[in-house]
């Protein structure tokens, strides 16, 4: 992998430095899982937008303007790159917005599409994401500025992020649920399918069963990697001790614990704040 950030970093990062993620809420904590896993002694600062979720059913303006606020929250409080834990955030920032963030930055869109072309045989690909990104057509036009023959099939599921942020992981309304959001897919033949909402793989169980035969893709297992790349190339790598988080949320909710707790297996109450990020445009 030739790891090639979203920008130009303009200062040379510090390794002792932690990584900065951010996610409208819990989802990204699908791409701090597996940050974990993969990069065990880095520090992370990660940011959960909860005040202002969903982000899928607003508007791509406003969506810009809070990753903006979320990117400059995390330089201000010093990281050595950032890793857009959100594919929405990842869908609608320019390069404009990018271009006077001094550390590297880190997408999920890109990523995952190409990940998805590598693994599908038939040339057909599903993506199950939230409204705004399916709106934004993100997906299908990186798959098909490389290969405009492959089929592209969106399904918009607009009742999973709801369902995570409350804490609602299996049941029948989510069965119901992700049914409803899979037959699309699987009416159209899509042998691989995207994760692209990270609040989905926390559905995991469901998803793969209503769309079993499928190869699904999780970006953050690429946006890891990706990063790890660049950090391992540039000799960033953090390997002192201890490891350490620095977790803020907009609204820090009693279901922001327990969906950390249960996926990251941490408690996070302890280093845990809120914060409430009002930078105008
Ligand atoms: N987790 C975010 C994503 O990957 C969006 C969730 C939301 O709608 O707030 O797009």
């Amino acid at each position: 992998m030739n790891p090639s950030p979203l920008n130009q970093p303009s200062s040379p990062p510090d390794a002792a430095l932690p990584v900065g993620m951010f996610d409208s809420g819990v989802g990204g904590f699908t791409v701090l899982r597996e940050l974990k896993k993969v990069l065990p002694n880095e520090r992370v600062i990660y940011f959960g937008d909860t005040a202002n979720i969903p982000y899928g059913d607003r508007p791509p303006q406003l969506i810009r303007l809070w990753a903006k606020n979320a990117i400059h929250f995390l330089c201000e409080n010093g990281v050595k790159s950032i890793a857009i834990a959100c594919n929405i955030s990842s869908s609608v920032l320019t390069p404009k917005d990018l271009e006077n963030v001094p550390v590297p930055v880190f997408g999920l869109v890109y990523n995952g599409a190409a990940a998805a072309l590598q693994a599908t045989k038939n040339g057909r690909i599903g993506v199950i994401a939230t409204t705004a990104t399916v709106e934004t057509n993100s997906y299908a036009n990186i798959i098909n500025s490389f290969n405009p023959s492959v089929e592209v099939i969106q399904s918009a599921c607009p009742k999973l992020v709801p369902f995570t942020e409350q804490g609602v992981f299996e049941g029948d309304e989510v069965e119901s649920a992700v049914r409803e959001y899979a037959a699309p897919l699987k009416e159209k033949d899509v042998d691989t399918v995207i994760y692209g909402c990270t609040h989905y793989p926390l559905l995991e169980k469901s998803i793969k069963h209503h769309l079993d035969g499928v190869r699904l893709i999780d970006p953050a297992v690429e946006i890891v990697e990706e990063l790890a790349a660049y950090l391992h190339n540039n000799n960033l790598l953090y390997s002192g001790e201890p490891r350490d988080y620095a977790i803020y949320a907009s609204d820090l909710n009693e279901h922001f614990f327990a969906t950390a707790e249960r996926f990251l297996n941490l408690d996070i109450r302890p280093f845990a704040r809120e914060v409430k990020l009002n930078r105008p445009e």
